[in-house]
Protein backbone atom coordinates (compact mmCIF):
# COMPACT_ATOMS: atom_id res chain seq x y z
CA UNK A 1 0.00 0.00 0.00
CA UNK A 2 1.61 3.29 -0.73
CA UNK A 3 0.02 6.57 1.32
CA UNK A 4 1.14 10.37 0.10
CA UNK A 5 1.22 12.41 3.00
CA UNK A 6 0.60 15.50 2.55
CA UNK A 7 0.08 18.81 4.89
CA UNK A 8 -0.38 22.60 5.15
CA UNK A 9 -0.72 23.73 1.44
CA UNK A 10 -2.23 27.37 2.70
CA UNK A 11 -4.15 28.41 -0.27
CA UNK A 12 -4.68 31.71 -0.37
CA UNK A 13 -5.02 34.98 -2.55
CA UNK A 14 -2.28 36.87 -0.66
CA UNK A 15 1.65 35.50 -0.14
CA UNK A 16 1.48 32.80 1.78
CA UNK A 17 0.36 30.21 -0.77
CA UNK A 18 3.08 29.06 -3.85
CA UNK A 19 0.98 27.90 -6.67
CA UNK A 20 3.96 27.27 -8.87
CA UNK A 21 5.22 24.62 -5.95
CA UNK A 22 1.67 23.86 -5.74
CA UNK A 23 1.51 22.49 -9.87
CA UNK A 24 4.58 21.16 -9.49
CA UNK A 25 4.22 19.09 -6.23
CA UNK A 26 0.43 17.25 -7.77
CA UNK A 27 2.28 16.30 -10.80
CA UNK A 28 4.75 14.54 -8.90
CA UNK A 29 1.39 13.18 -6.31
CA UNK A 30 -0.28 11.73 -9.27
CA UNK A 31 2.59 10.18 -10.99
CA UNK A 32 3.54 8.56 -7.68
CA UNK A 33 0.03 6.04 -7.93
CA UNK A 34 -0.87 6.16 -4.43
CA UNK A 35 -3.68 4.45 -2.75
CA UNK A 36 -5.08 7.23 -0.99
CA UNK A 37 -3.62 10.75 -0.08
CA UNK A 38 -4.33 12.32 3.37
CA UNK A 39 -4.33 16.14 4.16
CA UNK A 40 -3.20 16.87 7.71
CA UNK A 41 -4.46 20.43 7.47
CA UNK A 42 -4.42 23.73 7.01
CA UNK A 43 -5.39 23.91 3.23
CA UNK A 44 -6.17 27.33 4.00
CA UNK A 45 -4.48 30.35 5.89
CA UNK A 46 -7.19 32.37 7.31
CA UNK A 47 -10.19 30.15 6.78
CA UNK A 48 -11.30 32.03 4.32
CA UNK A 49 -14.33 31.43 2.21
CA UNK A 50 -12.18 32.48 -1.03
CA UNK A 51 -9.38 30.28 0.40
CA UNK A 52 -11.91 26.87 0.57
CA UNK A 53 -12.72 27.77 -2.88
CA UNK A 54 -9.47 27.46 -4.23
CA UNK A 55 -8.55 24.76 -1.73
CA UNK A 56 -10.90 22.82 -3.21
CA UNK A 57 -10.38 23.78 -6.79
CA UNK A 58 -6.62 23.17 -6.23
CA UNK A 59 -7.05 19.77 -4.47
CA UNK A 60 -9.64 18.31 -7.49
CA UNK A 61 -6.18 18.29 -9.18
CA UNK A 62 -5.03 15.38 -7.12
CA UNK A 63 -5.74 12.21 -8.24
CA UNK A 64 -6.22 9.79 -5.94
CA UNK A 65 -8.63 9.27 -3.09
CA UNK A 66 -8.06 12.13 -0.84
CA UNK A 67 -8.65 12.52 3.36
CA UNK A 68 -8.58 15.83 4.85
CA UNK A 69 -8.40 16.87 8.49
CA UNK A 70 -8.43 20.50 9.39
CA UNK A 71 -5.90 22.45 10.85
CA UNK A 72 -5.56 25.77 13.20
CA UNK A 73 -5.62 27.70 9.74
CA UNK A 74 -8.80 26.11 8.57
CA UNK A 75 -10.67 26.88 11.54
CA UNK A 76 -10.02 30.53 11.75
CA UNK A 77 -12.93 33.44 10.71
CA UNK A 78 -15.67 30.84 10.77
CA UNK A 79 -13.63 28.75 8.68
CA UNK A 80 -15.01 25.95 10.67
CA UNK A 81 -17.94 26.29 9.49
CA UNK A 82 -17.30 25.97 5.75
CA UNK A 83 -14.53 23.19 6.38
CA UNK A 84 -17.52 20.30 6.68
CA UNK A 85 -19.05 22.24 3.32
CA UNK A 86 -16.12 21.61 0.76
CA UNK A 87 -13.97 18.45 2.62
CA UNK A 88 -16.62 16.59 4.67
CA UNK A 89 -16.55 15.39 8.19
CA UNK A 90 -13.76 16.71 10.40
CA UNK A 91 -14.13 13.43 12.54
CA UNK A 92 -13.80 9.77 10.35
CA UNK A 93 -12.50 6.60 10.58
CA UNK A 94 -11.89 4.59 7.43
CA UNK A 95 -11.26 1.39 5.95
CA UNK A 96 -9.13 0.47 3.33
CA UNK A 97 -7.44 -2.78 2.23
CA UNK A 98 -5.66 -4.08 5.07
CA UNK A 99 -5.27 -0.09 6.95
CA UNK A 100 -8.14 1.58 9.08
CA UNK A 101 -7.46 5.41 9.01
CA UNK A 102 -8.97 7.11 12.01
CA UNK A 103 -9.16 11.28 11.17
CA UNK A 104 -9.22 13.49 14.07
CA UNK A 105 -9.69 17.09 14.61
CA UNK A 106 -7.16 18.57 16.76
CA UNK A 107 -7.99 22.41 15.54
CA UNK A 108 -10.77 24.70 17.43
CA UNK A 109 -11.63 27.53 16.08
CA UNK A 110 -9.52 30.67 16.19
CA UNK A 111 -7.17 29.30 18.14
CA UNK A 112 -3.56 27.98 17.18
CA UNK A 113 -3.17 25.59 19.81
CA UNK A 114 -4.86 21.92 19.86
CA UNK A 115 -6.39 19.24 22.04
CA UNK A 116 -7.83 15.84 21.36
CA UNK A 117 -10.45 15.31 24.47
CA UNK A 118 -11.65 11.91 25.41
CA UNK A 119 -14.50 11.44 22.90
CA UNK A 120 -11.73 11.21 20.77
CA UNK A 121 -9.72 8.83 22.86
CA UNK A 122 -12.87 6.45 22.44
CA UNK A 123 -12.98 6.37 18.92
CA UNK A 124 -9.83 5.48 18.61
CA UNK A 125 -9.87 2.51 20.95
CA UNK A 126 -12.96 1.39 19.15
CA UNK A 127 -11.55 1.69 15.99
CA UNK A 128 -8.62 -0.83 16.16
CA UNK A 129 -9.53 -3.76 14.55
CA UNK A 130 -7.09 -7.09 14.90
CA UNK A 131 -5.44 -8.26 11.92
CA UNK A 132 -5.73 -3.78 10.39
CA UNK A 133 -2.52 -1.62 10.61
CA UNK A 134 -4.37 1.30 12.39
CA UNK A 135 -3.12 5.18 11.59
CA UNK A 136 -4.50 7.87 13.43
CA UNK A 137 -3.92 11.86 11.72
CA UNK A 138 -4.70 14.85 12.86
CA UNK A 139 -2.92 18.45 12.27
CA UNK A 140 -1.13 18.86 15.40
CA UNK A 141 2.05 17.21 16.55
CA UNK A 142 2.25 14.80 19.67
CA UNK A 143 5.59 15.68 20.32
CA UNK A 144 8.32 18.51 19.70
CA UNK A 145 9.50 18.91 16.50
CA UNK A 146 13.20 19.42 16.07
CA UNK A 147 14.00 22.24 13.56
CA UNK A 148 11.03 23.96 13.69
CA UNK A 149 11.75 26.96 16.06
CA UNK A 150 10.44 27.68 19.37
CA UNK A 151 8.13 25.14 20.68
CA UNK A 152 4.51 25.87 20.62
CA UNK A 153 0.90 24.42 19.75
CA UNK A 154 1.61 20.84 20.70
CA UNK A 155 -1.82 19.48 21.57
CA UNK A 156 -3.00 20.11 25.01
CA UNK A 157 -3.79 16.52 25.95
CA UNK A 158 -0.26 15.68 24.50
CA UNK A 159 0.80 13.28 27.33
CA UNK A 160 -2.78 11.44 27.73
CA UNK A 161 -3.10 11.55 23.78
CA UNK A 162 0.64 9.54 23.66
CA UNK A 163 0.10 7.31 26.62
CA UNK A 164 -3.14 5.85 24.76
CA UNK A 165 -1.57 5.45 21.18
CA UNK A 166 1.23 4.01 22.88
CA UNK A 167 -0.78 1.35 25.17
CA UNK A 168 -2.85 0.38 22.21
CA UNK A 169 0.25 0.01 20.21
CA UNK A 170 -1.00 2.11 17.35
CA UNK A 171 1.79 1.53 15.22
CA UNK A 172 1.41 4.85 12.59
CA UNK A 173 0.46 8.83 13.24
CA UNK A 174 0.46 11.18 10.92
CA UNK A 175 0.84 15.03 11.54
CA UNK A 176 1.68 18.64 10.13
CA UNK A 177 1.37 21.93 10.95
CA UNK A 178 5.56 22.76 11.84
CA UNK A 179 6.23 23.08 8.10
CA UNK A 180 9.28 20.94 8.78
CA UNK A 181 9.34 16.87 7.79
CA UNK A 182 10.32 14.61 10.65
CA UNK A 183 9.90 11.20 12.21
CA UNK A 184 10.23 9.15 15.17
CA UNK A 185 9.60 5.53 16.69
CA UNK A 186 8.55 5.77 20.36
CA UNK A 187 7.78 2.39 21.60
CA UNK A 188 5.77 0.55 19.00
CA UNK A 189 4.71 3.85 17.27
CA UNK A 190 6.01 5.68 14.56
CA UNK A 191 5.23 9.36 14.58
CA UNK A 192 5.66 11.27 11.32
CA UNK A 193 5.32 15.20 10.61
CA UNK A 194 4.84 16.18 7.38
CA UNK A 195 6.44 19.52 6.57
CA UNK A 196 4.60 22.14 3.67
CA UNK A 197 3.39 21.34 0.41
CA UNK A 198 3.26 24.95 -1.09
CA UNK A 199 3.38 27.58 1.54
CA UNK A 200 6.21 29.94 1.29
CA UNK A 201 7.08 30.37 5.11
CA UNK A 202 9.48 27.37 4.91
CA UNK A 203 11.74 26.99 7.68
CA UNK A 204 15.48 27.01 6.89
CA UNK A 205 16.54 24.35 4.25
CA UNK A 206 13.88 22.26 4.32
CA UNK A 207 11.92 23.27 1.58
CA UNK A 208 8.36 22.28 0.25
CA UNK A 209 7.84 18.62 1.10
CA UNK A 210 5.29 15.95 1.38
CA UNK A 211 6.16 12.22 2.70
CA UNK A 212 5.61 8.89 0.83
CA UNK A 213 4.37 5.95 2.73
CA UNK A 214 4.88 2.50 1.46
CA UNK A 215 3.20 -0.37 3.88
CA UNK A 216 4.77 -3.83 2.59
CA UNK A 217 5.27 -7.10 4.87
CA UNK A 218 5.12 -5.00 7.98
CA UNK A 219 7.65 -3.14 6.92
CA UNK A 220 6.95 0.71 7.00
CA UNK A 221 8.69 3.25 4.64
CA UNK A 222 8.60 6.89 4.63
CA UNK A 223 10.40 8.90 1.83
CA UNK A 224 10.61 12.53 1.88
CA UNK A 225 10.26 14.31 -1.11
CA UNK A 226 11.76 17.31 -2.19
CA UNK A 227 9.31 19.24 -4.55
CA UNK A 228 11.68 21.86 -6.32
CA UNK A 229 14.59 19.62 -6.38
CA UNK A 230 12.31 16.60 -7.14
CA UNK A 231 14.00 14.53 -4.99
CA UNK A 232 13.40 11.56 -2.68
CA UNK A 233 15.21 10.50 -0.26
CA UNK A 234 14.22 7.74 2.59
CA UNK A 235 13.50 9.35 6.41
CA UNK A 236 12.54 6.21 8.33
CA UNK A 237 12.06 2.21 7.95
CA UNK A 238 10.07 0.50 10.54
CA UNK A 239 9.82 -2.60 10.65
CA UNK A 240 6.48 -3.77 12.67
CA UNK A 241 7.28 -7.29 13.57
CA UNK A 242 11.14 -7.09 14.95
CA UNK A 243 10.88 -3.63 15.90
CA UNK A 244 13.51 -2.41 14.44
CA UNK A 245 13.96 1.07 13.25
CA UNK A 246 16.34 3.16 10.98
CA UNK A 247 15.86 7.10 10.83
CA UNK A 248 18.08 9.20 8.40
CA UNK A 249 18.08 11.69 10.86
CA UNK A 250 20.13 9.72 13.78
CA UNK A 251 21.50 6.39 12.53
CA UNK A 252 25.24 6.97 11.32
CA UNK A 253 25.21 4.79 8.59
CA UNK A 254 22.25 6.67 6.84
CA UNK A 255 22.84 10.32 7.52
FE1 LIG B 1 -1.03 24.69 11.50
Amino acid sequence: MRIVHISDIHCTHGTDYNEKVYEKAVKIVNSLDADFVFVSGDLTTDGLLSEYELAQKKTKEISSEMFVVPGNHDERNLGFKLFPEYFGDTDFIHSLKNVTLIGLASSEPDKDDGRLGRGRYQKIVDCIVPHKLTIVGFHHHLIPVPGSGRETNIIEDAGETLDLILRKEVPLVLMGHRHVPWAVKIHKTLLVNAGTFSCNRTRAHYGYTFNVIDIEDKIITVSIVDIKKEQTKKMVEFNLVDGCCTNRYYDLNNK
